[in-house]
């Protein structure tokens, strides 16, 4: 991360002069014109169903929040190229956590402050004077992020009294300044309990998050800080608290403190980790002996996840959206107009297996909405791969070894996506996945353990082009990875030892949510 930031700051000085010289070289991109927008949304390696930026370099989700009926996808955006620079927070919005429409840029790089991650409230008592009461609604949205200078990185704050359409930064900003060189990534939410607000940020590389509360988002008091714990291998990215239910328990209720790490991650470089514990509103207690880790995916690609504010007690669900990359390789994917996806949105629980209470993830069930009407497909021998599918496959408990799918092109381009018996777990292996010479850290086998339940062991395998991800047994296990192939893999079959009806596997076909409008899930 230190050697990311310095050539940032790189950038930053390079960009600066530049703005000053000559005005145009970071001069707004025009938009793109009807037929521009068809070709760049069928490019071979767009996601149909995953939400993508329309143009240019996308890294962290931001400020997910549901308000008056839709659902907000900021995210963490350069809005002058396909490389990491200029962050501000670009802007979609949806009403079924699939289809997103486009918005203009949220909050923007200005005086030398980018913009970096961070969360949106709403602020439904006016806690904070920001709101213009329109009736009998006094609330507005309040977004608290991290704005950047090379030297130091303090906590802001910016609302918007549109829903979310047009926003005003706070004039009394900075809201914390630390006079750290890296402090960042609050989130916030409401802490009923004690009728104030709370901020949990990261100080990053001393590995540790600290708390903050405050009763009207300006004036913030620290409460305590939790760490170093868990893995320390890079540096701590990206917090988020709330709590969950152990197996829809509402009276067990723990809370989970997601903390993401860059890098030393299982799979290498950047990835997401978790710890469970209690908070009673100025305290985060883990359960677990501070050593223990716990990864959130076994793939090389998910990063920077954070939960959707306010979504209504009504609905109940926790749901999380996480960036599809890794920082090795985030600014040289080989998509170039553009970079970056986010997951599909997935609903999150706490489960108690025989290790402990562990974090299950499951895709929203908005998703199956998109499965092309009929019955599934049967996969037995090679089979036409569509360019976005949704596969169930199981296998049970026997004398084989491995049991895979292989998703293939006529170049011998291919990705397997499987189960191994001994060690038992779900794997995906992208090592010949793309012919072409790519980034060193891109070729390579991920795996996770997995167990028998009821003697079979399940996954759920979500395929869009040049995305995957893989919810074995429920979403115990999670791996989520990009694929790169040079022509579209087109072609799905198995290959394994192992006997016939002792693995099977079905497949949905799912419409591109360009092409087919909103339906109510
Ligand atoms: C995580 C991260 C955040 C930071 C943002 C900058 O990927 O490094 O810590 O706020 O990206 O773009």
């Amino acid at each position: 991360m230190a050697k990311r930031w310095v050539i940032v700051a790189g950038v930053l000085v390079m960009s600066v002069a530049a703005l000053r010289g000559q005005q145009t070289v970071v001069r707004r991109a025009p938009p793109l014109s009807a037929k521009e927008t068809a070709a760049a949304r069928d490019e071979p390696l767009r996601p149909q169903y995953h939400f993508t930026p329309p143009r240019n370099f996308m890294n962290d989700p931001n400020g997910l929040v549901f308000y008056g009926g839709e659902y907000h996808l900021f995210y963490q955006h350069n809005p002058f190229g396909a490389t990491w620079g200029h962050m501000s927070w670009g802007h979609a919005v949806s009403r079924d956590l699939l289809h997103w429409e486009d918005l203009p840029v949220a909050l923007r790089e200005e005086d030398g402050i980018m913009i970096f991650s961070g969360s949106v409230v709403v602020d439904r008592k006016n806690t904070s004077g920001f709101c213009r009461p329109r009736g009998a609604d006094p609330s507005c949205l309040v977004a608290i992020y991290t704005g950047f200078r090379p030297d130091r990185q303090t906590q802001n704050v910016a609302f918007s009294n549109n829903r979310g359409r047009t926003w005003t930064k706070y004039a009394g900003n900075p809201v914390i300044d630390l006079g750290l060189k890296d402090f960042r990534d609050p989130k916030v939410f409401w802490h009923e309990d004690r009728n104030r607000w709370v901020m949990v940020t990261v100080l990053p590389d001393q590995h540790k998050v600290r708390f903050f509360g405050s009763s009207d988002l300006k004036k913030w008091e620290a409460l305590s800080d939790f760490g170093p714990a868990g893995a320390t291998g890079g540096v701590w990215e990206c917090p988020d608290l709330y709590p969950l239910p152990v197996d829809g328990d509402g009276a067990d209720n723990r809370w989970l403190l997601d903390v993401d790490l860059n890098p030393g991650a299982p799979a290498g470089g950047s990835g997401g980790q978790y710890f469970i514990g209690r908070f009673d509103g100025t305290r985060f207690v883990n359960d677990n002996p501070p050593d223990r880790t716990l990864w959130v995916d076994r793939g090389k690609d998910f990063y920077a996840t954070i939960s959707f504010s306010d979504i209504p007690s009504a609905d109940g669900r926790r749901i999380w959206m996480g960036w599809i990359s890794n920082w090795l390789y985030a600014n040289e994917e080989p998509t170039e107009t553009w970079r970056g996806a986010q997951s599909i949105p997935r609903v999150l629980r706490f489960r108690r297996i025989p290790d402990g209470v562990r974090l299950v993830q499951s895709p929203v069930a908005e998703l199956d909405t998109l499965r092309v009407p009929g019955p599934p497909t049967s996969i037995e021998h090679a089979t036409p791969l569509p360019s976005g599918a949704d596969i169930e496959m199981e296998v049970s408990r026997g004398d084989w070894k491995q049991a895979g799918l292989r998703l293939s092109n006529d170049l011998g381009e291919e990705v397997v996506v499987g189960v191994t018996s001994d060690p038992l777990e779900v794997f995906v292996d992208r090592r010949k996945a793309r012919s072409v010479p790519a980034h060193a850290e891109y070729p390579g086998r991920h795996a996770g353990a997995v167990r028998w339940i009821d003697g079979r062991v399940r996954a759920r395998v979500l395929f869009d082009r040049s995305v995957l991800e893989i919810f074995a047994n429920d979403g115990e296990t999670v791996i989520t990875e990009r694929v790169y192939p040079t022509a579209p893999l087109t072609r799905i079959q198995w290959v394994s030892d192992i006997g016939g009806g002792q693995a099977t596997a079905r497949m949905w076909a799912l419409g591109s949510v360009w092409n087919a409008p909103a339906r109510q899930p």
